[in-house]
This record gives structure tokens, C-alpha cells and sequence, in this order.
């Protein structure tokens, strides 16, 4: 008898989560999703996620709490504030990495999941870049559902063919093109508030310095002082000229918006951006192409979305069947085809993604995997608000020596 019962747990474990899934049908509470997934292509993707979540679990109520602003900024000054109040909703958004570790984890917020990792194999799934980043202290504390790039320049075809333009690989091919687009009168690049400026700087920066010295700043091995950080703070400074000039006043996808509308001919974003060309009925490789941002051929900057599991969060086993359907191959094939990232899994069904995404795929298996800075994955929050700070003040005095202080300055703070 006690050998069939620990058959049956052994089973139970290896099976992992379709087992329990299903076991687990007559499920019942609420589970609170906070996250920041509002604007066109996002919302979608949650949506898909939900549905597959209620599908699984018809008696669970969801309580579906966005709050709206790119790049979770605002997410994030709500959520600190209710669970250091002692009101964790049943589960959050957050980045994986730093985003994670240094708000939730060190402070002793979050409970460790990787009992989850073991039953649903998790390990096996997730690949080593991603994994890293999960990890910490020896535990696991989020389920990812996406890898998102933060590298990708976007453009529209008609106005690159009309103006007989190829789209640019590098700084220099990138400055040559927008004085022709601008020539031309149009704004050669769509930008948006100043989190989207940063975004832009952090691929400036990896496209002048490369992969290895830009992993560097965040860990101390490159120093924030040299000059090669000063140029791609040049180049950086003299790209911003060739922006629509309302952009502290628009969102991403509004700053999108402009190229959908060809008044922009191009935008340097996350593949958040293709999501959101797909919500606009766009086709890839029809109205809309991509490169690697310029200079960052050959690296993927990357970030994950990823969901975990408060201390004190209520309806804890409906938290945890939340983050089993975000970790299984259905909930991640059917967010993000939606969503524009790619799986983090390296089984899901590749007849599911278009072209962009299969081209994602084959780059994440092969370029060198760097961190993100504006998405949580480089620096900690501290540390990313005080860039946030620096480029928010350079956007209104615009002397480049005044932001290279600024930023030797937090990185010096911040490695201390
Ligand atoms: C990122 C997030 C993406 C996308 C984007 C714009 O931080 O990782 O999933 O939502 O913000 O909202």
C-alpha cells in the first residue's frame, strides 16, 4: 500500500503539470493579476493568456488590475507601496533579473517557486541564458513567459522604397539615412517619453561598444568614464536631432503610431513594437521591416516578462496554477505570437510564430545574449531611476558632458 502511494507521488511529479491540471479543474477563488499590458498587441496577449487560464480553471474569478505606462514604471510604485502595506495582490508582472531580485527578492517579498520548476521540468524547457537570469540564491522566484528584444529597429517599407533608401546596419549608415528621410521631410526617427529615450540609449550604447564592454557597465569590469561611452553618448545625443520633436508627450505605441501613419520612417523599440504592428493589421515583411538596432548586429538584448508569487498572496494555490499555465507550452504559444516576444521555452510549436518571431528565435540560439537596462535585466531599479534622471534632464539641457557626469556618477553609486 505505502509503495502504491509513493508510485502515485512519483508519477505525480514526473507528470508534472498536465496531471495536476486537470486533477485540479474544480479550482476555486479569485486571483489578481497586476500588470502593465494595455496598449494595442499587449492587451491581446493577456487576454489570450486569460482565456487559456479560464479554460483550465472555469471557477476561478480573475480581477484583471493593469495599470497602464509603458515599461512598468508605474506598475511598479503601486505595487511596492501595497505589499509593503501588507495588501499583495495574488500575483504581479515584473522583469526577470535585477528588476526582480532587488525590490521583491532581497527584501524577503516574494516565496521561492522552484518546487514548480522541479514537477513541471522546468530546467529542461528554459534555455541557460534564461535560467541564469532566473535564478538567484539558489532558488527560483518568477515563471517567465516571453523573451522580448529590446534591440530592434523598425521601419516602414514604403517610405525606405519611395525615398530608394536601404535600412541602416550601423551609426554611421543610420545618420547617412536620416539626413536624407529629413531631406526629405520626414521624421526619419518616432520617439516617445523619456523611459523610450533610455530604451534608446541602452542600444546606443551596445551598438558603439559591443556586447562584451556593454555587459561590462553593469558588473564594473568597463569603466563608465572611457571614452568609447562618451562617443555613443555623441552619437547618442546627435540621433535625438533627428526625432519628432513632441516626443516627451507620447507613449511607445503612440510613438509607433507615427510610422504606421508614415510620418515617421522609423523606431527603435522592443518587440512589443511588432505586437503592437500586428494589433495595427500590419504584416510583417509587407508594410513593416526590422534590422538589429544600429551597431548590434550579432547581439540580442534581451528581457523577460515573468509572473511570482507574493508572500501572503491570497488563494495561494490559485496563484500557483496561474504560474503553472504561464510556464506551460500552451500559455506561452498562446500569448505570445500575440505579443511579439518569443516563447521562453524552447519546445512551443514554431508553426504558431510568423517570420519575425522564427527570426527571433534563430537569433536568440545564436547572438550574444545581453542584458536589457531599461526592462529590469542589467541594473537594479536604484540604479536604472537615476539614468532614468540623467537622460530626463539631458532631454532639456542636451550637453553631453553634463550626462556623462551624470551617469559616472550613478554607476559609481551604484557599485559601490
Ligand atoms: C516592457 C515589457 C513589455 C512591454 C513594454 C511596453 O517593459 O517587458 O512586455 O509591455 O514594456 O509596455
Amino acid at each position: 500500500m505505502r509503495r502504491t502511494i509513493v508510485c502515485f507521488v512519483v508519477l505525480g511529479l514526473l507528470t508534472g503539470g498536465l496531471a495536476g491540471l486537470a486533477a485540479q479543474r474544480d479550482l476555486r477563488g479569485t486571483l489578481e493579476v497586476v500588470h502593465w499590458w494595455t496598449a494595442g498587441g499587449e492587451r491581446e496577449a493577456i487576454d489570450a493568456l486569460y482565456r487559456q487560464f479560464r479554460g483550465l480553471y472555469p471557477y476561478v474569478s480573475l480581477i484583471d488590475a493593469s495599470i497602464s505606462g509603458g515599461a512598468g514604471i508605474a506598475a511598479r510604485a503601486v505595487l511596492i507601496a501595497r505589499i509593503l502595506g501588507g495588501q499583495p495582490p495574488g500575483t504581479f508582472q515584473v522583469h526577470a533579473g535585477a528588476g526582480t531580485v532587488n525590490p521583491y527578492v532581497i527584501p524577503g517579498l516574494l516565496e521561492p517557486i522552484t518546487f514548480i520548476y522541479t514537477q513541471e521540468g522546468w530546467v529542461d524547457v528554459f534555455p541557460k541564458p534564461l535560467l541564469d537570469m532566473l535564478q538567484y540564491n539558489g532558488e527560483f522566484w518568477n515563471v517567465p513567459v516571453n523573451i522580448h528584444r529590446s534591440n530592434v529597429l523598425w521601419y516602414n517599407k514604403a517610405i525606405f522604397a519611395s525615398h530608394g533608401l536601404t535600412p541602416p546596419s550601423t551609426l554611421e549608415e543610420f545618420f547617412q539615412v536620416a539626413d536624407a528621410l529629413a531631406k526629405a521631410g520626414v521624421i526619419p526617427l518616432a520617439l516617445g517619453e523619456t523611459w523610450t529615450v533610455v530604451h534608446l540609449l541602452e542600444t546606443v550604447l551596445l551598438g558603439r561598444l559591443g556586447p562584451e564592454t556593454y555587459s561590462g557597465l553593469w558588473d564594473g569590469t568597463t569603466d563608465w568614464a572611457a571614452p568609447n561611452v562618451r562617443q555613443a553618448l555623441d552619437d547618442f545625443a546627435r540621433m535625438l536631432n533627428y526625432a519628432n520633436v513632441d516626443f516627451a508627450a507620447l507613449s511607445w505605441d503612440e510613438a509607433c503610431r507615427l510610422v504606421v501613419d508614415g510620418v515617421a520612417a522609423m523606431n527603435i523599440m522592443g518587440d512589443w513594437a511588432h505586437g503592437y504592428f500586428l494589433a495595427q493589421g500590419w504584416t510583417p515583411g509587407v508594410e513593416y521591416g526590422w534590422r538589429p538596432s544600429p551597431g548590434t548586429e550579432g547581439a540580442f538584448q534581451a528581457l523577460s516578462d515573468t509572473f511570482v508569487l507574493p508572500k501572503g498572496a491570497p488563494d495561494r494555490d490559485v496563484v500557483i496554477a496561474w504560474l503553472r499555465t504561464v510556464g506551460s507550452r500552451a500559455g506561452q504559444d498562446a500569448f505570445n505570437p500575440i505579443k511579439g516576444s518569443i516563447p521562453a521555452r524552447i519546445d512551443a510549436d514554431r508553426t504558431a510564430y510568423d517570420v519575425y518571431q522564427l527570426s527571433a528565435m534563430d537569433d536568440f540560439a545564436r547572438d550574444a545574449i545581453v542584458p536589457s537596462l531599461m526592462h529590469g535585466a542589467a541594473a537594479a531599479p536604484e540604479w536604472m531611476d537615476d539614468i532614468i534622471t540623467a537622460v530626463g534632464s539631458f532631454v532639456a539641457h542636451r550637453d553631453v558632458g553634463t550626462l556623462h557626469r551624470d551617469l559616472i556618477a550613478a554607476a559609481r553609486e551604484a557599485l559601490h
